[in-house]
């Protein structure tokens, strides 16, 4: 069965404020894309082409308006509303009907991944038809995240919420791949005591089957945090370093799309023609050649 995407992008974004009282933190730039672009481009490389966005209400109409049906890009976008931002897992309760009988890969839409060798990671959590796979990386201030829980084996023991004092430096990232059974699973977890059905509560059950993979995601690869006024400003500043030093995009869903072959070169050079003269839209024309 093929897997499908969920971007989750709603929240209310009150560590941004007050930038984001009037827009939606997975909207904001990150360099010269908005944010969203970089987990939407993160779920192409894995291959999927059916995506559901889920957002909360008031913000949907702006989602749709920067990314349309995603038919430019030659995938399927669906948009789900959250009500009321109650928790990580609720996704798969939102998009039960959506996912029907398919695994998913869920990323969150403030979550960007960067490194030599991503798609081939990607693709090998793509390749797990049933249990999950997360992956676990380390960053200097664990107790901001999931934690990874090791026994003494280096076997997973638990994933622990924002733990004040971790069990390792092993941070959980947002990007969650499950099989068919998540949104069952998701209806047996109760709300944790902030009132969330936390993710991992929903990998706990996984955990609890020995159904779950945690997966290294090595030094060679960044995983970066938007989550503080200079954490966005950092990474914004990452992605400006590389494309210029490279001469390359990162997280461009036009360019994958493209390299996909899910949209003609002349689909891109009409991407390109609506972007003008500016550096997104030369970047474009220069890859059809
Ligand atoms: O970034 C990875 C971390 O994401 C994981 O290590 C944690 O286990 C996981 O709980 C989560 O932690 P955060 O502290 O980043 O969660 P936050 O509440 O900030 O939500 C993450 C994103 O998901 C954020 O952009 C808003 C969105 N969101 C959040 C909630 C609670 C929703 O769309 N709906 C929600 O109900």
């Amino acid at each position: 069965m093929t897997r499908k995407g969920i971007i989750l992008a709603g929240g209310s974004g009150t560590r941004l404020y007050p930038i984001t009282l009037g827009v939606s933190k997975q909207l904001l730039p990150v360099y010269d894309k908005p944010m969203i672009y970089y987990p939407l481009t993160t779920l192409m490389l894995v291959g999927i082409r059916e995506i559901a966005v889920i957002t909360t209400p008031q913000d949907q109409e702006q989602f749709k308006r920067v990314l349309g049906d995603g038919s430019q890009w030659g995938v399927s976008l669906t948009y789900i509303t959250q009500p009321s931002p109650d928790g990580l897992a609720q996704a798969y309760l939102l998009a039960e009907s959506f996912l029907g009988d398919s695994p998913s890969a869920m990323v969150l839409g403030d979550n960007i991944f960067f490194g030599a060798g991503l798609q081939t990671v990607l693709k090998e959590a793509d390749a797990t038809a049933t249990g999950g796979t997360v992956f676990g990386y380390r960053v200097a201030d664990p107790e901001r995240y999931g934690v990874v829980d090791f026994d003494a084996a280096g076997r997973v023991r638990a994933i622990i919420e924002k733990p004040e004092v971790p069990p390792s430096q092993y941070a959980v990232t947002g990007l969650y791949f499950l099989d068919a059974t998540a949104p069952e699973r998701a209806k047996t977890i109760t709300p944790s005591a902030r009132g969330e059905l936390e993710i991992t509560s929903l990998l706990e059950s996984y955990l609890h089957d020995e159904a779950l993979s945690v997966k290294q995601m090595g030094r060679g690869f960044a995983w970066l945090d938007t989550g503080t006024h200079a954490s966005l400003l950092d990474a914004g500043n990452f992605v400006r370093t590389l494309e210029e030093r490279q001469g390359l995009q990162s997280g461009s869903p036009d360019e994958v799309a493209f390299e996909k072959g899910w949209i003609s070169a002349g689909d891109l050079a009409e991407r390109a023609k609506k972007f003008g003269k500016n550096s997104y839209g030369a970047y474009l024309s220069r890859l059809i050649g």
